[in-house]
């Protein structure tokens, strides 16, 4: 079969050139004689594979000395738990920003402890746009603010980090993390599932102030919840996803040699730009979210005429367009864009959409 464009949202496309080199490295890996699926994580070419993923994603982001750098097994989404499990202390809550699906189970999750409370939302709108005004001033006793850079079902993306006053601000980064340049100082955690713009599913990448684990929480945190079990043991303490991490470690290599982070980024608005113009200037595909807050890696979108969707699925995977269904809970379309997808699928899906257009267009 030829090979499809991807806009899935994740697991997403990955470049093409790191598959063909993990398939003629996969039976023996670093002249070991076994493939990288076999390998201990405690032998000394292992760990150095450790050590250099964190230089190189130290490198890629500016990761200051006073932050750690963790690569764990499991959902991104186990982070939610985690948080507030780890960093508010008695008497503490967490400041939540709720701009779409993610930050809403974020909040959720927080608030199961008792632990939450909202700042700003724009769930009233849709989720349309990001909330960037606060509904209630900061409470004194606020642990952290948290938001969502990018939401990946709802489309939204903060061009602004939101106001967080003197606090710590936490951002879920699962789907825009390496996409865009950032500034990690500005952050007191970021976190992100790797599944999108990284490597297969299964690791998820935690960067942490360090003082931030000096708070001393409330209850007892199992031993594999906790983040200082991790960072003490520079992420070994468990069987990490070895093959993920092996992966991600090409993948860094791969986003220096495009030219680093903000190369990629440029890339990024231009994929997204053309895309969202051709949508803004057509006749039968439109998106809902404000132009200010529109995502670079998600964009979603609906046709005018929503009983046209399951044809143009149809099609569109006859053109060779694979994945562009909305998320089960929102509906409508969506064209995940992410650091791989290269211009060429953007041009395609766009040729493609307009072709569509044009064979209903006595209908619309
Ligand atoms: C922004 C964001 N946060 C969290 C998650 C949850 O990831 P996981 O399924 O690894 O828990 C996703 C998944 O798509 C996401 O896009």
């Amino acid at each position: 079969m030829t090979a499809l464009y991807n806009f899935g949202a994740g697991p997403a496309m990955l470049p093409r050139e790191i598959l063909l080199d993990v398939q003629a490295e996969l039976l023996d890996w670093n002249n070991q004689g076994m493939s990288i699926l076999e390998i201990g994580h405690r032998t000394a070419p292992f760990q150095n594979l450790m050590q250099q993923l964190e230089d190189d994603l130290r490198d890629l982001l500016a990761i200051p000395e006073n932050y750690s750098v963790l690569f764990l097994g499991g959902a991104a989404r186990a982070n939610f738990a985690l948080i507030p499990m780890n960093l508010i202390t008695p008497g503490q809550v967490g400041a939540y920003c709720v701009s779409g699906v993610w930050s809403k189970m974020a909040y959720t999750e927080c608030a199961k402890l008792s632990r939450a409370y909202c700042v700003s939302s724009s769930e009233a709108d849709g989720f349309n746009h990001a909330p960037y005004e606060m509904s209630q001033p900061l409470n004194h006793n606020t642990a952290y603010v948290y938001y969502t850079p990018n939401e990946t079902i709802n489309g939204v993306r903060f061009a602004q980090k939101p106001l967080h006053g003197e606090f710590p601000l936490v951002a879920d980064m699962t789907s825009c993390l390496l996409s865009e340049p950032i500034q990690i100082e500005d952050y007191g955690l970021i976190f992100a599932g790797a599944q999108k713009n990284i490597a297969p599913a299964g690791l998820t990448i935690v960067i942490v102030r360090n003082d931030l684990l000096d708070r001393k929480p409330e209850t007892c945190i199992p031993t594999m919840f906790d983040y200082r079990t991790h960072v003490a043991h520079k992420s070994l303490y468990a069987t990490p996803p070895t093959f993920n991490c092996y992966f991600a470690a090409k993948m860094f290599q791969w986003i220096k040699k495009q030219g680093g982070i903000s190369t990629i980024y440029q890339q990024n608005c231009e994929k997204s730009a053309l895309l969202y113009d051709f949508i803004d200037t057509s006749v039968l595909y439109k998106c809902a979210i404000e132009k200010s807050s529109r995502s670079l890696m998600n964009v979603c979108f609906s046709l005018i005429r929503a009983e046209l969707e399951s044809d143009f699925l149809t099609k569109a995977l006859e053109h060779g367009l694979y994945g562009l269904q909305g998320h089960r809970m929102v509906g409508g379309l969506r064209a995940s864009i992410y650091n791989a997808m290269p211009m060429s699928g953007v041009q395609k899906l766009i040729e493609f959409m307009r072709e569509y257009e044009e064979s209903v267009a006595s209908e619309v």
